[in-house]
């Protein structure tokens, strides 16, 4: 058995992607800014499903949805407005925010909190792509620029996502020809690549929605700029918020404990951090929202179940 993708803007439509094997497809990411710039009505559909199943240099899926936490969002933004003195300043850093659709929704709500200043950094360690070619070969590689790692390779009528591929038990021609191409033209590809052939086409991907491009150009409350959860954080905030990507099956225990560290230390005191995961648009979020006390963390909200970093962050202890 074989899977093709989908590697041609006339064939990503919603028609297309209906019932199972449409869905199931691997989409490449190279369609993303013609689609974002373009005004086919189904325009934020097919760019959310473009993200839905593609994987970037860590493993994690860019999956994100518009609404998907509305009514959490709101819950938060009550807490959050209770806490916030008339004329003060409100500094919020969304982390994680795939193509920044959440983010703008999030920061739409707490805009509406009058009489705080808000300064508000949405950020990712993935929105950066450069895809590479060699005309007229029809091989195309998207790598991630901070690595230099292959993410996904369009070979029609082929589409594989190198860190998250297909099971070799389902799909044996894909397992197949991609650890073949791995070994040989994009190989070949990577070294002419590494050494600036000039022959080289390259493009790059900016993976930010049409609203959040449009933010950042019309309020300059509101920013987005590259960065790792286990990196140190540049600035405190009041409020820092990680959805759907603090998950055990995306990070070691070790990750996480760093990322709580991170997190603790980029809190202004009493600063909140909001943390969670669901599944599609207005489906439960299993979160939380804690307190940053002098040494850790300190539970002020749960939503559903809790969230999947709990124990990592009652026992996170700053030193
Ligand atoms: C499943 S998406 C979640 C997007 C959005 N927060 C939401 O809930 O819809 C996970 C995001 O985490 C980002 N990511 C993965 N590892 C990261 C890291 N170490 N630091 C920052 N972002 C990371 C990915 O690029 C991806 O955009």
């Amino acid at each position: 058995m074989y899977k093709t993708g989908i590697y041609q803007r006339d064939c990503l439509t919603m028609t297309a992607l209906r019932g199972f094997f449409g869905r199931r497809k691997f989409v490449a990411v190279t369609l993303y800014p013609e689609i974002a710039s373009g005004n086919d009505p189904d325009r934020d559909r097919l760019l959310e499903h473009i993200l839905c199943r593609f994987a970037t240099a860590n493993g994690t899926y860019k999956r994100t949805q518009s609404h998907r936490f509305d009514e959490f969002d709101a819950q938060v933004i009550q807490i959050l407005r209770g806490r916030l003195d008339p004329g003060s300043r409100c500094a919020i850093h969304d982390m994680a925010v795939s193509d920044g659709r959440t983010a703008v929704e999030f920061f739409q709500g707490l805009a509406s909190i009058d009489c705080v200043e808000l300064a508000f950094l949405a950020t990712d360690a993935f929105a950066d792509l450069m895809v590479v070619s060699s005309p007229p070969k029809a091989l195309a590689v998207v790598i991630d620029p901070e690595s230099g790692a292959p993410v996904q390779i369009i070979r029609p009528p082929f589409v594989f996502n190198v860190e998250r591929h297909e099971s070799i038990l389902l799909y044996p021609v894909n397992r197949l020809v991609l650890d073949t191409i791995l070994r040989t033209s994009v190989r070949v590809l990577l070294k002419r690549f590494a050494v600036r052939d000039p022959e080289l086409k390259t493009a790059h991907v900016r993976l930010l929605s049409p609203e959040c491009l449009q933010l950042l150009k019309a309020d300059s409350r509101f920013h987005f700029e590259r960065y790792s959860i286990l990196e140190p954080a540049a600035e405190r905030f009041n409020l820092v918020r990680a959805m759907n990507v603090l998950n055990r099956s995306y990070f070691s225990e070790a990750d996480l404990h760093l990322a709580a560290k991170n997190v603790h230390e980029s809190l202004l005191p009493g600063g909140l951090f909001v943390t969670g995961s669901n599944e599609d648009a207005g489906s439960p979020v299993d979160g939380a929202v804690y307190e940053r006390t002098q040494t850790g963390f300190r539970t002020l909200w749960v939503s559903g179940t809790g969230s999947q970093m709990d124990d990592i962050l009652l026992r996170q202890r700053s030193a």
